[in-house]
């Protein structure tokens, strides 16, 4: 494990200024006072079952359980025996209420089309896609995969698979066929829910032709049925490929809710760790449900009347967590948008905001920097006047980047929320209540209630102010992993055994005096490039699988925008020339193995890695060579020294 990066620490500890909620906002807020807060945390931590117990009412059970928590470490079960159904409470409720007719999904498609589903719309919707999943033979535990542009039919799709107790596994459109055929396979999925294509920059993602790759590759894979979005002419394989229109058309409306137990899993999400398989991140139905929803009611300071925009894509946890369930399990309304975020113009975004009146708006701090670079004149063409409230999530966020949006985006007015968490953690742990605490940019500020987060040691000592450690949660929380999907052991050795008896995270983090947590980024090899993670073993392994590589080694270095970049260094197979072309055709082929999203920004040709003697390749020494470091670490163990200078001198 490397340690995480000096300079990081430096850089914030520069950082002084704080912005306390502005008095109107906390007047407002559902949790008022910095003592409030404290109270509140104070309170879940001296009873968590008590204090979770309490929260909990405010979802609709069928039947209430009988034990709040039981803990097996690492084995957590939240709300024993209560049966309780995730759609129901994000749909039916509000449908059957006061809130039928109200928006629950604002939708823009790219291309300017819109549409509007009410929590009504949305009930109609559900029940009858429920129904077609029956009509395929779905039972409850079956695994589907939904691979989708960011349309309604997306949450419509999950929210259908829920109701029925089938596990959803989401992808990201951006990922490529073999992406999708290697979780096919991993979650043994019946069904892929897929559309023709989805609208990125005025082209068309061929998403069908993605999965029809795919399923050549995924024997599992019995009904693959397809939304017809754009009008591609797309290949329809007869008695497995079907239209969602015509399964619709004949679908019937009557579909009660399952009552599922609170531990039934209610999806997987694939997600990058420190070796080349992906792992599927298994959430289940209560605690989940519950995390979400308290999160995004606390966090957000939710008011009946928000229009509350998160920008994810929903392949990502943050679009499963608060474009979808917190916000319709609360009955909000949820803006989605399908396209990017310049298109046709610049201002795409602010467009959406001020059509809208988005209140609430949550993105990356890579789409931040972007909006900075492409300068303030977007921002000030589109009346901002709605936003009360900003938000942050998927890296740390840079002070600079923090100030812009505070001030151009926000008018000075509109507390951010940097909020701190992961696929694993399913809600977010640590965030400023906004009407409550200080905000100081580049800090995610203090963990919610119900949170125990701390600073460690590898030995799990805890640490003092000021020191950077190990980022780790010392108590089981509702809407945490359950297990990695059928790999326990994995699961128990790569967030359990790493610190003793803790949940790991794998992030670097200090405490400052204030107790305010300021998060230094992975001390794994992982990357987060664009706020997404992405292992250096993955990109390594498509590139070894090209028949000219022998070997490559991958690292990150700092991007102005992206946060990461992905730099690799490659060494060839005898009788290869290094070439231009060949560095380009490295890249189309990482790309097309993993996704667009794994573009490797740098392809540097090496005769050689630098290795330590037991052969391990010294990522530390690499990175410093990517970012044009001075090399000031140890080389002791370094197998051959003339590597790093031949490294060196091709950089020159
Ligand atoms: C990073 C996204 C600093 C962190 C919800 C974490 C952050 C990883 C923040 C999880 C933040 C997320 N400040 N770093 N506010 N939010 N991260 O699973 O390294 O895609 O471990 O979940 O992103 O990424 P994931």
């Amino acid at each position: 494990m490397s340690s995480p990066a000096a300079a990081n620490i430096t850089s914030v500890l520069k950082e002084t200024r704080t912005f306390p909620p502005p008095a109107d906002f906390a007047a407002k807020a559902h949790i008022k006072s910095q003592a409030e807060y404290e109270a509140m945390w104070q309170r879940a931590h001296d009873d968590p079952e008590g204090f979770w117990a309490e929260q909990a009412a405010s979802l609709s059970w069928f039947k209430k359980w009988d034990k709040v928590h039981e803990w097996n470490e690492p084995f957590a079960k939240w709300f024993l025996g209560g049966k309780i159904n995730v759609c129901y409470n994000c749909v039916d409720r509000h449908a059957e209420g006061a809130r039928r007719n109200k928006p629950a999904i604002l939708w823009e498609g790219e291309p300017g089309d819109t549409r509007v589903l009410t929590y009504a719309d949305l009930h109609r919707e559900v029940r009858k896609f429920a129904n077609v999943l029956k009509d395929q033979g779905l039972k409850p535990g079956d695994r589907v995969t939904i691979y989708m542009p960011l349309i309604p039919e997306a949450a419509v799709a999950m929210l259908a698979c829920a109701r029925i107790g089938v596990t959803h596994s989401v992808i990201f459109g951006g990922f490529s066929d073999t992406a999708v055929a290697d979780r096919n396979n991993d979650a043994q999925a019946r069904m892929v829910i897929t559309a023709d294509g989805g609208w990125r920059r005025g082209k068309v993602v061929p998403l069908k032709h993605n999965v029809d790759a795919a399923l050549d590759k995924s024997p599992t894979v019995e009904k693959c049925i397809v939304f017809n979005r754009c009008n591609q002419p797309v290949a329809m394989k007869a008695g497995r490929d079907l239209w969602w229109h015509e399964l619709m058309a004949t679908a019937s409306e009557q579909c009660p809710a399952a009552e599922l137990d609170s531990e039934h899993p209610l999806y997987i999400l694939y997600t990058s760790g420190s070796t080349g398989k992906p792992k599927g991140v298994l959430h289940t139905t209560a605690g989940y449900l519950l995390g979400v929803s308290c999160t995004h009611r606390w966090v957000f300071d939710l008011r009946e009347e928000d229009v509350f925009w998160c920008t994810a894509d929903i392949g990502w946890v943050t679009g499963h967590s608060y474009s979808v369930y917190g916000p319709l399990c609360n009955g909000a309304t949820t803006v989605m948008y399908e396209g990017a975020p310049d298109t046709p113009q610049k201002d795409r975004f602010w467009a959406i905001v001020e059509k809208y009146k988005v209140n609430t708006f949550y993105t990356a701090p890579t789409a931040i920097r972007a909006f900075l670079k492409w300068g303030n004149e977007w921002p000030q063409k589109r009346d901002l006047s709605s936003l009360r409230l900003l938000g942050t999530v998927g890296e740390p966020i840079n002070p600079e980047a923090w100030m812009w949006y505070h001030e151009v985006i926000g008018g000075g007015r509109c507390p951010i929320v940097d909020t701190w968490w992961q696929t694993e953690t399913g809600m977010i742990l640590i965030a400023p209540l906004p009407g409550a605490i200080a905000t100081k940019p580049g800090s995610a500020t203090r963990p919610l209630p119900g949170v125990v987060a701390d600073i460690v040691d590898k030995q799990g000592r805890s640490l003092p102010a000021n020191q950077g450690g190990l980022l780790v949660i010392r108590k089981p929380w509702p809407a945490m992993l359950r297990t990695i999907f059928g790999d326990d052991e994995r699961f128990k050795q790569q967030y359990w055994l790493q610190v003793p008896h803790v949940y790991f995270t794998a992030d670097g983090s200090r405490r400052d005096d204030d107790g305010y947590f300021w998060i230094m980024g992975r001390v794994d090899d992982v990357l987060n490039v664009a706020g997404h993670r992405l292992s250096t073993m993955e990109v390594e392994s498509a590139l070894v699988h090209h028949p000219k590589v022998a070997e490559a080694a991958v690292v990150g270095k700092p991007d102005e925008i992206k946060g990461e970049g992905i730099a690799c260094f490659v060494t060839l197979r005898a009788g290869n020339t290094p070439t231009e072309e060949l560095k380009k055709e490295l890249i189309q082929h990482v790309a097309k193995e993993i996704g667009a999203l794994a573009r490797p920004d740098e392809i540097r040709f090496t005769e050689a890695l630098p290795k330590t003697r037991s052969g391990k390749i010294m990522r530390r020494l690499l990175r410093d060579i990517a970012s044009g470091r001075q090399t000031t670490g140890d080389t002791t163990t370094l197998e051959d020294y003339s590597i790093l200078a031949k490294l060196r001198e091709e950089e020159e």
